[in-house]
C-alpha cells in the first residue's frame, strides 16, 4: 500500500485525472517548491490565525521562492462563511494574483475547506497544495480535492470538487494538538475502520493509549491507513456519483455524518466535528440493527470503539424533531427521502434510503440513553 521513502517518509500516490502526492513525515516545507512547481510566482498562505506561530517556518520557506501574501483566517468554522472567503479574493485581486499562483493552506479541517474553496474558484481554480495541521485534516478534509463553506441552511453546501496538487502531513505538527482534537480526530479514523480497514480498529481496540500519543508509530499507521482507505474511495469515485456492485462510492465517506452534521449545527459547532461523527456512527449503527442489517455485537463495538479514543457517544443536547428537521437538508438527501450510509457488516457500506420513521426515533432515543 506504500512506498517508503528513506526512514521517515511515506508517499500515498492518488492517480486520476490530476495525480498527486500525499506525504506523511517530518519537516516537510522543503517540499514545497517541489510541490508547487516552477511556474508560481506569488503564493497566498491561507493559515489558521490561532497557530500563526506554527505557520512561520511555512512562511519563510516560501519566501525563499515566492512573494508570499500570508492571511490569517478565524479559527475553526468560523473561517467556512462567504464573508471570509471574499476577504481573501479581494486579497487576491489586490496582490495581483493569476492562474499561474497558487494559495498554500495551513491548518484544520476548516482552513482546508476555506483555503480549498477560495483555490477552486479564484480566476475558476489556481494550484492549492494543502499542509494539515490536525489528524482530522491529515486522514479526511486535505485529502481528495472537496472543499466548501457553511450557509445558515447547513454545513458545506457550497463548495466545488478541486484537487490539490500534493498535501504535506507534517507529523511533528501533532506535538502541539490539543489532546481533545487528536483524539476528534480519530473519530474520522476510527469511521474508516469500520466502512473500509477493520485492522484500524484492532490497533484502537488493543492499544488505544498509544492511538492518543502524538508521535507513536501506531498513531501514525492509524493516520496512514485511514488516508489510504480514503485514497482508494476518491480514486474510485471523485465526484461522488456512485460506485459499483453495491458499494456506494465517494458517499461511504459520510458514514455517520447525517446526524454528525445535525448535531453540530443544533451544538452551533461548539462540538468538534470528529466528537459530532462518533455520535452519528453509534446512531447509525443503531439505525442499520434496528433495520435489520447489523447485529447488537457491531453496534456495541461502534459504541466501544469510539470511547476508547475518548469520544462522546451519544447525546441529549436537541428534541428529534429538531435533528429530524436538520437531516433533511443533508446534501445525501434526495427530495425528502432521507439516505443514510449504513452497514451490512463489517466493511460492507451499503445506502439505507427512505428509513422507517420509527426506525429513525427508536435510534435516537439510544443515541440519547448512551448520551
Ligand atoms: N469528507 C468526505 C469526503 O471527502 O467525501
Amino acid at each position: 500500500m506504500t512506498g517508503i521513502v528513506g526512514h521517515s517518509e511515506t508517499v500515498l500516490h492518488v492517480s486520476g485525472a490530476s495525480p498527486y502526492d500525499v506525504v506523511i513525515g517530518h519537516g516537510l516545507t522543503s517540499r514545497l517548491a517541489t510541490v508547487l512547481g516552477p511556474d508560481v510566482q506569488r503564493v497566498a498562505l491561507l493559515y489558521a490565525g490561532g497557530i500563526g506561530e506554527l505557520a512561520q517556518p511555512v512562511a519563510d520557506a516560501l519566501s525563499e521562492h515566492y512573494d508570499v501574501l500570508a492571511l490569517g483566517l478565524p479559527d475553526g468554522e468560523q473561517a467556512k462563511t462567504a464573508s471570509v472567503a471574499n476577504d481573501c479574493w479581494e486579497a487576491l485581486g489586490a496582490a495581483g494574483f493569476t492562474r499561474s499562483d497558487a494559495v498554500v493552506t495551513f491548518g484544520g479541517g476548516a482552513t482546508t475547506d476555506l483555503g480549498g474553496f477560495v483555490a477552486a474558484s479564484w480566476l475558476r481554480g489556481v494550484r492549492v497544495v494543502h499542509v494539515p495541521t490536525t489528524v482530522l485534516a491529515m486522514v479526511d478534509a486535505a485529502v481528495g480535492g472537496k472543499t466548501g463553506i457553511n450557509t445558515g441552511a447547513g454545513k458545506n453546501l457550497v463548495g466545488a470538487f478541486h484537487e490539490p496538487a500534493g498535501v504535506l502531513c507534517d507529523l511533528g505538527l501533532l506535538a502541539s494538538l490539543p489532546a481533545a482534537e487528536l483524539s476528534a480526530g480519530l473519530g474520522e479514523v476510527v469511521k474508516c475502520g469500520f466502512i473500509a480497514d477493520p485492522v484500524i480498529l484492532d490497533i484502537v481496540e488493543q492499544h488505544p493509549l498509544a492511538a492518543l500519543t502524538h508521535d507513536s508509530d501506531l498513531l501514525r499507521e492509524l493516520i496512514q491507513r485511514a488516508i489510504q482507505v480514503k485514497i482508494d474511495v476518491v480514486v474510485d469515485d471523485l465526484k461522488e456519483t456512485g460506485g459499483v456492485d453495491g458499494h456506494p462510492g465517494r458517499e461511504v465517506l459520510n458514514y455517520g455524518h447525517t446526524m454528525a452534521h445535525a448535531v453540530e449545527r443544533f451544538t452551533d459547532y461548539q462540538l468538534r466535528h470528529g466528537e459530532a461523527v462518533a455520535i452519528g456512527s453509534v446512531f447509525v449503527a443503531e439505525l442499520a440493527r434496528l433495520s435489520g442489517r447489523i447485529d447488537e455485537a457491531l453496534v456495541e463495538r461502534h459504541a466501544a470503539a469510539f470511547a476508547k479514543v475518548g469520544l462522546p457517544v451519544g447525546f441529549a443536547g436537541a428534541p428529534y424533531e429538531d435533528l429530524r428537521a436538520a437531516m433533511a437538508v443533508d446534501k445525501k438527501s434526495r427530495g425528502s427521502q432521507l439516505r443514510f450510509l449504513v452497514l451490512e457488516g463489517l466493511a460492507v457500506p451499503r445506502i439505507l434510503a427512505g428509513p422507517d420513521e420509527e426506525h429513525l426515533r427508536a435510534a435516537y432515543e439510544c443515541m440519547v440513553a448512551r448520551a
